[in-house]
């Protein structure tokens, strides 16, 4: 089972009971401003079973759980993408609005960035971010990505923020 621990999260796999508190993220239109639009509650269970396929090869979005309460606040996981080459891991992340600007996608997707490099054997890990999606170029940037390309990428333009493991060639 894969699943990650943070001083306050525990990233763990998606189970579908964990749609509802999924849906206050995914089908939250403010939240998904960034994204074509928000999902609906049986889109949400489908994008759950879409996550639970990728945990075999250990990788998938994971749902964000505070360690205090339990309560599950968001997601975040290595994804394998191919904006516009070979396929490379992306560390996607969403968190519910009422827990922005706590640092709690900066603390997961941190997690994220280490195990695929340790795990996974990746040389490097990208984020996919419109460009005006400050708060998520934010959370790259104090993550040790860098803007290295745009790319156009599932109808809008991207910033692809990379960082490369210590020490791969
Ligand atoms: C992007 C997102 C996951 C960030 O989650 P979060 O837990 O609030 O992130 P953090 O608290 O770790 O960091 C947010 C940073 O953005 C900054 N920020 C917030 N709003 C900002 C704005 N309008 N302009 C610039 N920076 C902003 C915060 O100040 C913070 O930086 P700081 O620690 O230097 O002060 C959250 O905004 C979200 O879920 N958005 C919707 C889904 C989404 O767009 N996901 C990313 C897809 S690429």
């Amino acid at each position: 089972m894969l699943s990650l621990e943070t001083p306050r999260l525990l990233l763990r796999e998606m189970i579908p009971q964990d749609a509802a508190a999924m849906f206050d993220v995914w089908g939250d239109p403010k939240a998904m401003r960034w994204y074509p639009r928000a999902l609906t509650r049986d889109e949400v269970d489908v994008w759950i079973e879409k996550q639970m396929e990728r945990y075999p090869s250990g990788t998938g979005l994971l749902a964000m759980m505070l360690r205090e309460t339990g309560e599950v606040i968001g997601d975040c996981g290595p994804v394998w993408h191919d904006p516009d080459g070979p396929p490379e891991v992306e560390i996607g992340y969403h968190v519910r609005r009422d827990c922005w600007n706590r640092g709690y996608a900066t603390e997961a997707a941190r997690a994220v960035r280490d195990y695929a490099f340790a795990a996974l054997g990746c040389g490097h890990v990208i984020s996919l971010i419109r460009p005006e999606n400050l708060p998520s170029r934010r959370v790259a940037e104090k993550n040790g990505l860098t803007l290295h390309r745009m790319v156009f990428w599932r109808d809008y333009d991207h910033c692809v923020y990379r960082v490369e493991r210590e020490g791969a060639q």
